[in-house]
Parts: C-alpha cells; structure tokens; sequence
C-alpha cells in the first residue's frame, strides 16, 4: 500500500554551519583546534561560498527542502553586538534555497559557540537561556519574514554529554563512570586530556537544565517578533532496548527516560514541531555481532520506526532532521536509506505525525573530533582536489525513494 504523505511532506538533507562552511575562527571549536584538542576544520568544504552550486546539487537529487544552520559566532561576534553582513550572507542563502523551491529549515545553534559566550561559562552560566533568547529574537527580526521552520538547537544531549560526560568535545570535562553506558562514539583520542571530576556530574545536569531553558525562552522570544514561525528542537534519540531479562529490561528503560523524556517534558510546551536524529539502536543484554557503520555504530536503520513512535507520544508533529550513516565506498548506504525511508513510511501508515525527512548530510564534512575521514554525505567531496563534489550512486537511490513516495495514486 502507498504511503498517505501530509501535503507538503518535505525531503532532503542537511548540514551545519561549521561542519561544511569553512572560515569560522571565532568559536569553542577553531580554539580547541589551535590547542590541538580536536582537528583543524580550516576551510572545510567551502559551503560559505560554494552554497548555490550545493543547493543546485540538492535540487538534481529530488529534494524539496534542506536543512542548514546558522554560525552564532559569524552574527554574534563579541556580547550583545550583531554583525549585519552576516545576517545578508544568510538572507542570501534562504532567496537561494526558495529560488531553486528548496523549504529551508533553519538552526539557530549547531553545538559551535561563539568564544565570548564561552568565557562568560557558556551554557553552565545562570544567564546562558537569556544569552541565547537575545540572539534569537535578533535572527527572527531579521530572518523571520524569509523562513518557516526555526529550529533553536541540535541535539542538546548530545552536545552535554560529549562536553561534561565523556570529555570528548569542548569544554572537555569528564565524569569517568559514563563509560559504564556507551552513550555516543565521537572518538576517544581526546577524553584522556580532559579534566575529571565528580562535579562535572553536577555541571552536566545544570547545563542540561539551561539548555531546556535557553530553548523556552527563545521559542518566547521569537514567537511575538514572527507568529508565523514554526518552531522546534532537534532531538538526538537513542532507541535503548532490552533482551527479555528483567534487569535489562529496566536499565533500558531509566536510559530511555534519562537521555529523551527528561529534555522533552521540559520543552514540549514550547514546541510546534519537533526534529528527529536517529543514529543509534542499542539493546541491553544482546550478544549479537552487529555489522556496523564505518562510525562503527550498529547498522539498524529500521529502528528509526521506534524512534518515531517514541518521541511521537509527546504529542507534537515530528521531522526527520538527520539520519544517515558513515559509508566512504557507498556499498551500505543504498540499502540503509532505503530501510530508514520505508520505516519512516511505515511509521506513518500507523498514525504518527511526522511531517518530512532529511538525510544527514547532503555532502562529505567536519566529522567533529573525528575529522574529515568519515563521510556521510550523499555527496562525495574531495578535499584534496579542490573541493570536488561527485554526486555518489546512493543519491539516485534515495531520489527514486523520494520519487516512489511522493507520487499521488
Ligand atoms: C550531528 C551532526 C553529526 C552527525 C553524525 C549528529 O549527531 O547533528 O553534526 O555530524 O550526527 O555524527
């Protein structure tokens, strides 16, 4: 049976701003490259000015929508004072995306923070959700009237976690005892030198309590300056299953409520819509050998069906905001879309909400502290041949889905 869309489901991919836009020097991450804590992002993909050529690639694969973010470093440079021509660059990027029919969904933060935020303490600082509700309202006075769907931030769980649990990305704090869950892989060269502690516990659950309300108070600060803006967050949710023992069937359940309930009970109030990123399916008690990505995660794209069903009982329409997989020699990726299309299509034959889907990532990017190597993108880029984009045979696969599914019977 054809799958009923909602009328202007939205396909694509994304991307963010530090990941592929190269030039970025004035945030936490080009400073902990020049310390030598993560790898250098340099010029990256040179998206910043290549971006009309990337989205006319994104139009020639079928999509109808892209998702992309804005640097708060490049429109926020030092507190309080905004820089206008980064907002024109960006104004520039949205008349690009609705010239070419492409639905732009628009990050206001993707983990990258501008340094002065970072001195003041970032998000461990009481006044953080202020910070960045100012920073909001600004981007709706200016961008609002030109986009439908603001998302405030990308996978807050993710970004506290991998700062004040593992250690691995700035502001590399580290509480050992979370290497007792495996939550995320985002390399292990770096956790060694991070600084450890019992209160990084502590700051873990503050910032995670700020980001809930840096999101809240940006969703009021937008909404009067833009009521027609649709906004959400994007959620990072790990699907924690279980074998039939009791024990494990418990410990997936706290993991599930601890990594999404807890952030979505305190924004869902706020939320018109809310983004999916699935990556992960871990099962408690399974000695199974999962053939895994080159990200070395389980390969289980038709887990994001739980995915679904699971962030859809907070009542709110859902997106697919990023799921894809590390694959640089394109054999898996084909058959991974293909299961994460047709269990995103299953999901709504059975009643959930959700409203479009994004592939992460339209093109090869600044794997975080793992680099350039792995490559996620439908598009291959070769980084040493000027910045190459070669359109990659899974692309077609996923156009031919996007084709299959949106045909009216
Ligand atoms: C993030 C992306 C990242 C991708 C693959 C998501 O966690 O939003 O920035 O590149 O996963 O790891």
């Amino acid at each position: 049976m054809q799958t009923k869309l909602p009328k202007d489901f939205f396909w694509g991919a994304a991307t963010a701003s530090y990941q592929v836009e190269g030039g970025i020097e004035s945030c936490d991450w080009a400073e902990a490259a020049r310390h030598g804590r993560v790898p250098t992002c340099g010029i990256a993909c040179d998206h910043y000015n290549k971006y009309r050529e990337d989205f006319d690639l994104a139009v020639e694969l079928g999509h109808t929508a892209h998702r992309f973010s804005l640097e708060w470093a490049r429109i926020e440079p030092e507190e309080g004072e905004f820089d206008y021509e980064a907002i024109e660059h960006y104004r520039q990027v949205l008349v690009a995306l609705k010239d070419r029919g492409l639905e732009p969904i628009m990050t206001l933060w993707h983990f990258t923070l501008p340094l002065w935020f970072t001195e003041r303490g970032g998000f461990e600082h009481k006044d953080s959700p202020q910070m960045f509700a100012r920073y909001a309202k600004f981007v709706a006075e200016q961008l609002g009237s030109e986009v439908t769907h603001i998302t405030t931030m990308n996978e807050p769980n993710v970004f506290g976690s991998n700062g004040w649990l593992r250690g691995s990305w700035p502001p590399f704090k580290r509480f050992a005892l979370t290497d007792l869950v495996s939550i995320t892989n985002s390399g292990n060269n770096f956790e060694d030198k991070a600084e450890k502690g019992i209160r990084n516990l502590f700051l873990y659950r503050q910032v995670m309590k700020n980001l809930a309300r840096a999101h809240n108070a940006a969703y009021d600060a937008m909404k009067p300056v833009a009521s027609h803006i649709q906004v959400s967050v994007v959620k990072h949710v790990i699907v924690f299953d279980a074998n039939w023992n009791p024990f494990n069937k418990i410990k997936a359940a706290i993991a599930n409520y601890a990594w999404t309930t807890v952030f979505m009970n305190r924004t869902k109030r706020h939320l018109d819509i809310v983004g999916l990123n699935y990556y992960f399916y871990t099962r408690f008690g399974d000695h199974r050998q999962w053939r895994k990505t080159d990200m070395d995660w389980n390969f289980a794209p038709e887990r994001i069906y739980d995915a679904l069903i699971r962030l859809s009982k907070f009542r709110v329409p859902v997106f697919v905001s990023e799921a894809g997989l590390a694959d640089h020699d394109d054999s898996d990726r084909p058959e991974y879309i293909t299961k994460q299309v047709e269990a995103t299509m299953q999901a709504i034959q059975d009643g959930v909400d959700v409203r479009g889907h994004l592939y992460w990532s339209l093109m090869d990017n600044y794997e975080w502290a793992l680099g350039f190597e792995k490559q996620f993108g439908l598009i291959k880029v070769h980084y040493e041949d000027g910045l190459k984009r070669e359109i990659r045979p899974s692309a077609w696969v996923y156009k031919d889905l996007i084709e299959k599914y949106s045909r009216v019977e």
